[in-house]
């Protein structure tokens, strides 16, 4: 790897407090659409209730998934492969036990990223799904994470809701960097699931006024993803919604969500990542 490929954020954990806000199609699809660009993808599912992992065909099972990556601290037989062309570590955690083996273990919420770290020269991105409420497997993907993307989804969601929700998860983080090398990942939000409605405009233009402009902890993004049926119909398709070449706007909405936060080089994606 070049220094400057090192420079990149590699592990992006796709995070909201709040649930069925469209993190897990973000995730599978943002990964398949990088896996289409020949970018060596890993999703990590890191939710308990296993949507990613059954999102695309397995083309290759492991024997295990996060619980022996975690528990067992190895890496050895986690990795499985999706037919969209990305890898996946998925979820094997059906009672949720992961979430009391953080909370208990010294170094809980920390392993995670020491593990994933060691992928990286294995991967251009490594995409964690995680579950949509506070706890402490969500703390673990945040912490591993090199960027932070978060969907706001504009039918439902104000900016103060945002704002107490995942900023407020990030703010109870935050003391662990103080005596510590760690610190937390730069947070982007997407306005997410947009449709033409008067609603969505007054959430969209609410979010931008309290939350963009800096000094609030998350950048808002210009790009948007705009609510379409291509992405229910990709879902039940498995397969990634780039790929309904009847459905262009999808395509471009994630081009210009990568583009924008700057992963990709220019001639592939957009700028580099500040
Ligand atoms: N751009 C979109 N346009 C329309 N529908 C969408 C879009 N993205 C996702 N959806 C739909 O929104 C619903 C919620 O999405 P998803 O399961 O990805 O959310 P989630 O945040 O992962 O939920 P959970 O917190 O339960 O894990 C799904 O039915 C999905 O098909
Ligand atoms: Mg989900």
């Amino acid at each position: 790897m070049s220094s400057d490929s090192e420079r990149k954020p590699t592990i992006i954990t796709i995070c909201s407090t709040k649930g069925g806000v469209g993190k897990t199609t973000l995730t599978a699809n943002l990964g398949g659409f990088l896996a289409s660009l020949n970018k060596r993808v890993l999703l990590v599912d890191a939710d308990v209730q296993p949507a990613l992992s059954s999102y695309y065909e397995l083309a290759q099972q492991a024997d295990c998934g996060l619980e022996r990556l975690l528990i067992g601290g190895d890496l050895t037989n986690t990795i499985s492969a999706t037919s969209a062309g990305c890898d996946l570590i998925y979820s094997d955690d059906p009672e949720g036990k992961l979430q009391d083996w953080v909370l208990h273990t010294p170094d809980g919420r920390t392993r995670l990223k020491y593990l994933l770290n060691q992928l990286k020269a294995n991967y251009d991105f490594i995409l964690i799904d995680t579950q949509g409420a506070v706890g402490p497997l969500q703390d673990a993907a945040v912490i591993a994470a090199d960027l932070l993307l978060s969907p706001i989804p504009t039918e439902t969601m104000s900016a103060r809701e945002f704002a107490r929700g995942t900023l407020g998860m990030l703010g109870r983080l935050q003391p662990m960097t103080y005596y510590t090398t760690l610190t937390l990942a730069p947070l982007y939000g997407v306005l997410y699931r947009v449709d033409r409605t008067k609603d969505a405009a007054n959430v969209a233009l609410e979010v931008r006024e309290e939350l963009g402009g800096g000094g609030s902890g998350i950048t808002i993004m210009d790009a948007v993803i705009p609510s379409a049926v291509a992405w229910r119909e990709a879902a039940t398709q498995q397969v990634p919604v780039h790929t309904l070449t009847k459905h262009p706007m999808a395509k471009l909405s994630l081009m210009a969500v990568i583009a924008e936060l700057g992963i990709l080089p220019v001639a592939q994606g957009g700028g580099n990542h500040a």
